[in-house]
């Protein structure tokens, strides 16, 4: 059994992480207190062949078309890894396309999502010939239609205005099964009462398909699937084969070729902690389509996020100030907080955190973990633990910190955002440098 006073479960760590006899952690043939004094802390270490592993794991359980979440941490490194392992790469905003484009990722290789998808947007999307778009309102029906029929000169110069608005795009209708989760309220997204996709018990749903179906019909576009999403950080499977169960007497008389069931795969973050794998979950999938008669013709897939990232990385941080509060607690703080990792502030997300130097050690003594940032909820972690010797001037790791840290990262206080490597092989590479102060007025005018 996992004791919190134990040291960090290794299991946690990146999968190619090497604890020596010395106690000191490796992470893809790379010294992490080395990686913290050549690129500085805060720091994102990812482990390379673990993100790689994680991408063929999914593939491998889904097939072709399961889609990466790049929402979980996105950079151009990353989403050509993804590519080069064989997932489509899910995009929920223009900017998120833009950066997958500049990687070089193929467009039919992409999913375009959004519950709030602009005009441009959709026509940004439809020129390049994204793979899927994935329809949430009705608004945006009427806008790809609009398109479609009057395609709008782009703007720039005469060449842009003669960008083709590509025709007939392959899309997916997104239903809100009415299924509930049992994740944090604002990561929950299955429920009927949610600002995505058409609720199926409000008609809603059956009037959606109804409209693309004409639109198939009448060659706009080419109606494929449906697809829901039911919430992040799920760790029970039941929740999906439930909804499999509500949404089959809904799909199956539609005769579509494709469903796809989201994300929403949970990670262990803490020691104890377990979480099914992609294997498990794609076969309970598969169970309750088969159990709902649903046809084998028919391509199940989903779009992993934080199940692909968020224990290939870690954080590195500098203890900066050892503070006792006599009767209260032990504050240590740290250079990065909520500007690297806000999640411990909105979700209440808890970490664990331990001493690269001695990564094995037991961690005695209680405290909280907290950044620098000038507020009291800056916590990174709330209760931790940490080694009697953990003296100002250690770096400390944070692990599973690979999903929804960088991603979600800001300049709060000014503080500029970290760097990311990639470790591999025993080398290093900077995938996003480390913001500097002159990054900080860049936008200045
Ligand atoms: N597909 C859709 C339509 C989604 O909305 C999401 C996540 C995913 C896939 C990927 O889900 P994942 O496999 O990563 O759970 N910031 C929150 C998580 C928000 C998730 C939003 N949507 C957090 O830090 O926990």
């Amino acid at each position: 059994m996992s004791i919190p006073t134990g040291p960090v479960d290794l299991s946690l760590l990146p999968s190619s992480s090497v604890v020596g006899d010395d106690g000191r952690l490796t992470i893809g043939g790379c010294d992490v207190v080395g990686l913290s004094e050549e690129f500085a802390t805060p720091l994102f270490v990812y482990d390379e062949a673990h993100l790689r592993a994680a991408c063929r794991e999914a593939v491998a359980a889904w097939g072709d078309g399961v889609a990466y979440a790049t929402k979980a941490f996105l950079c151009v490194a990353m989403a050509r890894l993804a590519h080069e392992e064989g997932m489509c790469l899910d995009v929920s905003t223009g900017g998120e396309l833009h950066v997958a484009l500049i990687a070089g990722v193929p467009a039919e290789r992409l999913v375009l999502h959004g519950n709030n998808k602009s005009t441009e947007e959709l026509a940004a999307a439809l020129s390049v010939g994204v793979g899927r778009i994935i329809v949430d309102s009705f608004d945006e029906i009427d806008r790809i239609e609009r398109l479609i029929a009057d395609p709008p000169a782009l703007e720039g110069g005469p060449e842009d205005a003669e960008a083709p608005v590509r025709s007939r795009p392959k899309v997916l209708a997104r239903i809100t099964p009415g299924v509930e989760v049992h994740t944090h309220e604002f990561v929950r997204t299955g429920q009927e009462d949610s600002k995505f996709g058409f609720g199926l018990a409000s008609g809603s749903a059956a009037r959606a398909v109804e409209r693309l179906a004409a639109l198939d019909a009448a060659g706009v576009v080419e109606f494929v699937g449906i697809h829901a999403h039911l919430g992040s950080q799920v760790f029970a499977l039941e929740p999906f084969a439930q909804a499999i169960d509500v949404l089959a007497d809904f799909f199956a008389p539609l005769g579509l070729p494709e469903l796809v069931v989201g994300g929403g795969l949970g990670v262990a973050y803490v020691n104890g902690e377990q979480a099914p794998t992609m294997a498990e979950w794609a076969e309970s999938v598969r169970a309750a389509c088969r159990r709902a008669g649903i046809a084998d013709s028919v391509r199940v897939t989903a779009e992993p996020g934080r199940s692909i990232v968020a224990a290939a990385g870690v954080t590195l941080y500098r203890v900066g100030t050892v503070k006792d509060v006599p009767g209260h607690r032990t504050y240590v703080s740290v250079d990065g907080g909520m500007s690297d990792n806000p999640r411990p502030v909105l979700y209440g997300s808890g970490y664990e955190a331990f001493l690269p130097r001695e990564a094995d050690a037991l961690r005695p003594v209680p405290i909280r973990l907290v950044g620098k940032h000038c507020e009291t909820g800056d916590v990174v972690v709330a209760e931790g633990y940490v080694p009697d010797d953990l003296a100002v001037g250690d770096v400390l790791c944070t692990p599973v910190t690979g999903a929804y840290g960088h991603s979600m990262a800001s300049n709060y206080n000014k503080v500029p955002r970290p760097a990311v490597v990639f470790v591999a092989d025993g080398s290093a590479r900077t995938v996003v440098r480390r913001e500097t102060f002159d990054d900080l007025v860049r936008l200045d005018v």
